[in-house]
Formats: structure tokens, C-alpha cells, sequence
């Protein structure tokens, strides 16, 4: 048990993992080459989390140890968490509660912060998994078509998708593939009146550029829940009106805490006992 606030530090993981079975471990702890090679016993590494960048899978395969996820029981909070973005950045909620808050407010007008509609516009979807496709669904109830692009060419081409969207919504893996996927290059391919949205792993988007485009009025606003270097974020970013900050709570309620949780140590225990585990990552 560690009860310490923030990550377990590197060198102590390594030096308390050596006589354990299992691990339950959080997607902050670096599950690298340098902590296999420190848990001869290991049977299992169970991340409460749906993402596993922080894992280093080859390693674990090649020691015969199993690692598992928690996918499907943060779907719906990570999608609710999206959408509760989209709107709070096309309405600027955040902006105008900094706004009442210091004072700033002189009272209704016609003209005064508008935002931009949602209904009739096009939600582009980066990464169709189960998460991407949970935020499609709530698409129609706030009259947006959704449009596509993922692995493989399903949907639209990712250049056409960044063309022609009004929101771009990230839920894609981080992997070699996706690290810096919206770039200045794929920013500069936005409307300048589309916004951006990330919830699924910080360094998808290139904060120096995504910095740059709001600056520049590349695009009309973004809203990040992940960040690359957490829990810091780009200096830049901090400085500007058009970007809403939310400290990584894609799965953060209650309920689905503790799902994940339990759907962690269901994944130990099955594995303890030698039968397979509910949730090994693909
Ligand atoms: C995940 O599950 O990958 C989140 O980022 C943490 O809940």
C-alpha cells in the first residue's frame, strides 16, 4: 500500500515490488523494463486505467507476466467528462466564471460574451474506440453529425476530418503513432472557428503549437482534460482566455472509481488463482 499523495517515487516501487505477486497500480506509475527486471515473482500488473502508455507491454510479455486495463466501466464518465468540455468551451463557462469572480461583470447586454452553437455542426471524432464512438452517441441529442476518422482509413481521412469539423474530439492511445498527431500542421488544417477537444493522453497534442494556434486565432478555442508533462502545463497555455483547463477527470466520479477499482482487483484475484483475467489489454 502507498498512501503517499502523488506517485509512488520510481526507486521505491522498484525495491518494494521484488517479493510481490501482483501489482495495482495507477496509469502515473512508470511500469517500465527497469521494474520487471526488479519483480521476479510478478504475475500480474493490474493499471486502473484504460490507458497503458505507461506500461511496457514487450517487457511484460516476455516475462510471462499478464497486464490488464480497465476498459468499458469509464466509458460513459469520459464521454459525459467531453461533452461537459464542449459545451463549457463553446459557451465560455469558464471564462465568465473568472470574469464574475473578479468583479468583472457590469451586468447583461446584447452583445456580451457570445459563444458559438453546437446543433448543425460537425463533431469530428479522432480514435472510433469505445470511448470516441460513447461521445458520438451524445452527438444527436445536441443535433451534431459526426464524422470519423480512425486506425486503419475507417471514416474520414484525419485531413479531411480536421477540414471540415466545427468540435475534433481526441480518443485515441498514445503510441509512437499518435504522439504530436495534432501538430501545427494539423492545427493550421482547423477552421478558425473550430474547436478542440483532448481527454485521452496529453502528448497527442502538441501544447507549443496548440498554444501558438489559439494564440493566432488558428482555431477558436481548445479544452484539455490531459496534458503532456502532468501535472504541468504549457506556460502558454495558462495565459490565454480561448482554452479551458481541466485537471485530468476524464473518469474521475464516484461510480466509476470504484468500478474501476473492483474491475482491478477482480483482474488480481482471477489471475491469483490461476484462471484468466476479465480485462487483459488487447
Ligand atoms: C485512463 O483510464 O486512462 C485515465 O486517463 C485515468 O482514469
Amino acid at each position: 500500500m502507498y498512501d503517499g499523495d502523488g506517485p509512488m517515487p520510481a526507486d521505491e516501487l522498484r525495491a518494494r515490488v521484488r517479493d510481490k505477486d501482483a501489482v495495482v497500480g495507477m496509469f502515473t506509475d512508470p511500469i517500465d523494463k527497469a521494474f520487471f527486471d526488479s519483480a521476479p515473482n510478478l504475475k500480474i500488473v493490474a493499471t486502473v486505467a484504460v490507458g497503458y502508455n505507461n506500461i511496457d507491454v514487450a517487457s511484460a510479455r516476455s516475462g510471462g507476466v499478464v497486464v490488464t486495463n480497465t476498459p468499458d466501466v469509464l466509458t460513459d464518465s469520459t464521454a459525459d467528462l467531453a461533452w461537459a468540455m464542449i459545451l463549457a468551451m463553446t459557451r465560455r463557462i469558464a471564462e465568465g466564471d473568472r470574469l464574475v469572480r473578479r468583479g468583472g461583470w457590469i451586468g447583461w447586454s446584447f452583445d456580451f460574451m457570445l459563444g458559438s452553437e453546437v446543433r448543425g455542426k460537425q463533431l469530428g471524432v479522432i480514435g472510433f474506440g469505445r470511448i470516441g464512438r460513447a461521445v458520438a452517441q451524445r452527438a444527436e441529442a445536441f443535433g451534431m453529425r459526426v464524422e470519423h476518422a480512425g486506425r486503419g482509413g475507417a471514416g474520414m481521412s484525419l485531413d479531411r476530418l480536421l477540414n471540415t469539423s466545427d468540435v475534433v474530439s481526441l480518443h485515441v492511445p498514445l503510441t509512437p503513432d499518435t504522439r504530436h498527431l495534432i501538430d501545427r500542421r494539423a492545427l493550421a488544417r482547423m477552421k478558425r472557428s473550430a474547436y478542440l477537444v483532448n481527454t485521452s493522453r496529453g502528448p497527442v497534442v502538441d501544447e507549443e503549437a496548440l498554444a501558438w494556434a489559439l494564440r493566432e486565432r488558428l482555431i477558436a478555442g481548445a479544452a484539455l482534460d490531459v496534458y503532456e508533462n502532468e501535472p504541468t502545463v504549457h506556460p502558454d497555455l495558462l495565459k490565454l482566455e480561448n482554452v479551458l483547463l481541466v485537471p485530468h477527470l476524464g473518469s474521475a466520479t464516484t461510480e466509476t472509481r470504484t468500478a474501476m477499482a473492483d474491475l482491478a482487483v477482480e483482474n488480481v484475484l482471477a489471475v491469483l488463482a490461476g484462471k484468466p483475467p476479465l480485462t487483459p489489454i488487447p
